[in-house]
């Protein structure tokens, strides 16, 4: 017996309600994973990559992480999109930033947190840069929203500049990035900004 037992048995129920669909599923797993997707999303618990757009273990590769960054110096990010982009050869990197996102919304009051402080300056410098955009806005309501939305086309900027998109696109990889924002409200993700797939496309 231990603490978590019930996470046990949710995982023996899961496994055989997978076995009980398809007897090879785990068997087709353990071959390989050739997911056509890379998601890079918010760590939050109520933004799950692969609930949200329905896709079963092996079709996508997550990385998640406070309010879905990629700064060129996280080596764990670029690690996972280089792995994600040349050797999975995913076809699509999707950015996905999501409404009421706590790390948003902590970056724009001036407090001492501690280390996470360092994370959300990024997010800080975002809320600068926009600021005239963002003061334009009727409530603080909108300029979070708004903020979060801005966050992403910022991300999938900074997606795109890497070395890694770069040469993939110099040798003619098919790679398309997305910048996507999610509602928790209605569990519905709008599409800020398709199919990116050139450097001049970058917004
Ligand atoms: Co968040």
């Amino acid at each position: 017996m231990s603490l978590l037992d019930h996470l046990l048995a949710n995982n023996r129920n899961w496994a055989a309600s997978k076995i009980a669909q398809d007897p090879d599923f785990f068997q087709q797993l353990t071959k390989q994973q050739k997911p056509k997707y890379l998601w890079i999303g918010c760590a939050d618990s109520r933004v799950p990559a692969n609930q949200i757009i329905g896709l079963a273990p092996g079709e996508v590769f997550v990385h998640r992480n406070v309010a879905n960054l990629v700064i060129h110096t996280d080596f764990n990010a670029l690690s996972v999109i280089e792995y994600a982009v040349e050797v999975l050869k995913v076809e699509h990197i999707i950015v996905c930033g999501h409404y009421g996102c706590g790390g948003i919304e902590a970056a724009t009051r001036i407090e001492q947190r501690g280390l996470v402080d360092n994370w959300l300056r990024h997010i800080q410098d975002i809320h600068q840069k926009y600021r005239t955009e963002l003061a334009e806005l009727p409530s603080k309501e909108a300029q979070l929203q708004r903020l979060c939305e801005l966050n992403v086309r910022e991300q999938l900027n900074n997606v795109c500049r890497t070395t890694i998109i770069q040469s993939a696109w110099q040798r003619g990889q098919k790679l398309f990035l997305h910048g996507w924002v999610y509602s928790i409200n209605d569990g519905l993700v709008r599409e800020l900004w398709p199919d990116i797939n050139h450097v001049e496309t970058i917004i």
